[in-house]
């Protein structure tokens, strides 16, 4: 029986469960260091789960018995976000929008209220970080002078409650999570046990009314510590901000989504009548070299149904006696493990070597369909030879050097075709049947293969 504090705050440790009556730095039952949290404790008799209304109890029931219509949905008119949730937004649903600060979630919000509002929706802003003044000159910045949404400046989760359920909007926003606090706790707004809380109390809001909920959350510079990763699991949709800052290009991508499919990403460009969609993003993360540079390898990748095409650089140069691997947007495991296959099958050796590989753009390329640009960049650049122009390569590469073939191989040759490249290196069971216009293939089942391919380009 956890013992209750008369001021009704609790420390409840995030690793053993174990409670405290005050914070204390080390967890008394576990012994772990810094993770007693605040909560609060409520009252004997009340209901001691805070989501019992999310799942109320119910009897035993065969799935076929149970009437569930087709989610409605409503479209936000943003074409590229549409895509990303999976058609719309759903009502009663609640999306989490997290990204940097400064990367877009309030304008592209702003941007989809507006559109939802002219449709006849009725939504609602709350801001908690601008007052009113400033979303209505960021309305005006972004050519909607007649824009009707409404606005809330306040951080008070219980007036912000009591104003949904007064004001009974179908979509609102809340800017940010971080900056809402609540009564109930004495800790300050954005930590751990605020957003947890207000974010536990706006979900059950929008579960109870059908409101649909879009909670932003910044990512904070300590990573997950109260940035949006503490409420992945309360809400029905995340969605992640991806893009450099210094670049127009903005990706926004769905890690979760009960109602639709995730790796849908959706992408934007960032221009001063804010967030533009990008309905063909396929050349965006290319480079633009004049004539064919060493270290540098094209690859098409696939994000959601899309295939892109991304450059892989490398840089191979002469390290000190413990040599650098330095991995942006790909794995850095991964990036080891190539080297190993490097050396050990086509015995190019980067031992005394730094390397680091990069992929354009900031996107972060997960799937292990870039091994094989990764390799042919790096061995590109410890050649000093540039790979022939129009040239790409894409394949997984597995431990016994053998080349295997990644999922829609056809897609990802034909967009390459329709972009202009002319010579592929490819897995053989990716090599279609029929000759693809304008594409030379290199069909391939090991490295050394391919790397005898390009020297046979030289
Ligand atoms: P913002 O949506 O405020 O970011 P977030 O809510 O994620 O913190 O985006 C702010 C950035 O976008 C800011 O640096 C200026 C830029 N911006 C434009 O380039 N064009 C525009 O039309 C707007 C409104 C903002
Ligand atoms: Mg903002």
């Amino acid at each position: 029986m956890p013992y209750m504090a008369k001021d009704k705050t609790l420390y409840v440790c995030t690793d053993c469960g174990s409670t405290s009556p005050k914070w204390l730095g080390k967890c008394p039952a576990c012994g772990a260091w810094n993770t007693l949290m605040e909560t609060v404790a409520e009252a004997e008799g009340a209901s001691k789960n805070r989501f019992a209304s999310l799942a109320p109890s119910s009897e035993v029931t065969a799935l076929l018995d149970i009437e569930a219509s087709e989610v409605d949905r409503t479209a936000t008119g943003i074409d590229e976000l549409d895509r990303v949730l999976g058609g719309g937004m759903v009502a009663g649903g609640v999306v989490l929008m997290g990204g940097d600060p400064g990367i877009g979630k309030s304008t592209l919000l702003l941007q989809a209220l507006d559109v939802l509002q002219r449709g006849g929706a009725s939504t609602l802003y709350i801001s908690g970080e601008e007052s009113g003044a400033q979303v209505a000159l960021r309305a005006r910045r972004l050519g909607m002078p007649a824009c009707e949404v409404r606005v809330l400046a306040e951080i008070h989760l219980e007036k912000i409650l009591a104003t949904l359920s007064a004001v009974r909007p179908s979509i609102a926003v809340i800017d940010s999570i971080q900056t809402v606090y609540s009564d109930q706790l004495t800790s300050a707004p954005g930590s751990v046990a605020q957003v947890r809380e207000c974010a536990a109390h706006l979900t059950r809001a929008a579960k109870a009314s059908g409101i649909t909920m879009v909670l932003v959350g910044h990512v904070t510079k300590e990573g997950a510590l109260a940035g949006p990763r503490v409420l992945e699991h309360m809400v029905d949709t995340v969605l992640y901000f991806e893009g450099d800052t210094h670049s127009s290009f903005r990706l926004v991508r769905a890690i979760k989504n009960r109602f639709g499919a995730v790796n849908e990403i959706g992408v934007f460009a960032m221009t001063d009548k804010g967030l533009k969609g990008v309905s063909n993003p396929s050349a965006m993360f290319l480079s633009q070299h004049a004539e064919p540079v060493p270290g540098s390898c094209v690859m098409v990748t696939l994000e959601g149904s899309r295939p892109l095409l991304v450059e892989i650089q490398a840089l191979v140069d002469s390290g000190g006696p413990s040599p650098r691997r330095l991995s942006v947007g790909l794995e850095r495991d991964r990036l080891a493990m190539l080297l190993a296959v490097l050396h050990r099958h086509a015995g190019v050796a980067c031992m005394d070597q730094d390397v680091f590989v990069n992929a354009v753009g900031g996107v972060r390329i997960s799937e292990p369909a870039a091994d094989l640009a990764v390799m042919l960049a790096i061995t590109s650049s410890l050649r000093g030879k540039p790979l022939p122009k129009g040239f790409l390569a894409f394949g997984e590469v597995g431990l016994a050097g053998e080349v295997r073939p990644a999922p829609r191989g056809q897609d990802r040759l034909k967009e390459a075709a329709k972009l202009g490249f002319g010579v592929a290196v490819v897995p053989k069971a990716n090599a279609p049947k029929k000759p693809i216009e304008g594409l030379t293939l290199y069909p391939v089942e090991r490295v050394e293969e391919a790397l005898a391919v390009l020297r046979g380009l030289d």
